[in-house]
């Protein structure tokens, strides 16, 4: 597996397993929880070591339920989970028990990385819950700490006003929205990229074109699109319920792209 070295030098699987709909009854995000882990030991015995989860997932548990009950140690494991801010914050107090809250569903007694979910509204508010952020890091509760779906002028309040720049940014980028102008200010700031939904858009066109370049490797436009990432350093969180689908995102790391092909690619 590579590694990406964050800003605060903690190094991030350049690989981790997206878990929104895992352990959900029909694989639907608003599923209720089945009271199995099968998708989380599937990856674990895949070789994921990098789990993506969000209090916004409502199934923290059912990640934590399956890393505390693998044979692999925690600190084997690179774990990160959101503040859901999705419908803005509810001030300092809140913040703190849905993190305490965070800590109990993924038995564990620190992230390697916390992000703010979604930026709001209100930007004393969002420095605000960064401030905290910094807190939890400064005690070593957080590794690293980091933000997700902030646009440039979010980003730039951070680097502005906060004490400590985030590490990473997860954004959406994939085929028809590969958002590399936001990728371009996160990089110019030294904030690694974390792309999600990173299987979208592969249809089509699209799809014919990726496979074509996939065959020159023997490989499929799944593999093609998140090698691509990876190799710009873009980190990626592809999701599966199938164990297969998930071994076949992790087997991207014995081919090599040319400047033609991430030509082409880009351009999609
Ligand atoms: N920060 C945010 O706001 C935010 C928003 C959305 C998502 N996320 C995170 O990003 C993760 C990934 O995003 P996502 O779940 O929306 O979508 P995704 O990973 O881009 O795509 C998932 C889809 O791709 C298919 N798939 C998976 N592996 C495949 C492969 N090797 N070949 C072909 N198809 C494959 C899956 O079907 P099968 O299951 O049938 O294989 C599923 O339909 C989420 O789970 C979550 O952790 C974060």
């Amino acid at each position: 597996m590579k590694h990406i070295k964050l800003n605060d030098a903690v190094e991030i699987p350049i690989i981790g397993i997206g878990t929104n709909t895992y352990g959900k009854e029909g694989n639907q995000f608003s599923g209720t929880l089945r009271g199995d882990t099968e998708e989380v030991d599937w990856a674990i015995e895949n070789g994921y070591r990098h789990f993506d989860s969000a209090q916004l997932y409502n199934n923290e548990e059912v990640v934590g339920e399956g890393l505390a009950k693998s044979s692999v140690p925690r600190e084997n494991f690179f774990i990160t989970t959101k503040l859901n801010t999705m419908d803005g914050y509810k001030g300092a107090e809140w913040a703190h028990a849905e993190i305490e809250k965070s800590l109990e569903k993924l038995q564990t007694d620190y992230f390697d990385s916390f992000l703010i979910h979604f930026p709001w509204d209100n930007d004393d508010e969002i420095l605000e819950a960064w401030g905290i952020l910094e807190n939890y890091y400064e005690r070593g509760v957080f590794k690293s700490i980091g933000v997700s779906n902030f646009e440039t002028e979010h980003i730039d309040l951070i680097l502005e006003k906060g004490d400590i720049r985030p590490v990473v940014n997860q954004i959406k980028s994939n085929v028809g929205n590969w958002n590399d102008e936001l990728i371009g200010h996160n990089y110019k700031n030294g904030i690694a990229t974390v792309a999600w939904g990173p299987l979208g858009g592969i249809e089509g066109e699209a799809e014919q074109v990726l496979s074509e370049i996939g065959e020159q490797y023997g490989k499929t436009a799944a593999q093609v699109v998140l090698r691509y990432q990876i190799e710009r350093e873009v980190i990626v969180i592809p999701k599966s319920h199938n164990k297969d689908r998930q071994a076949e995102s992790l087997d991207i790391f014995d081919f090599e792209l040319t400047a033609e092909d991430h030509g082409r690619i880009s351009s999609l």
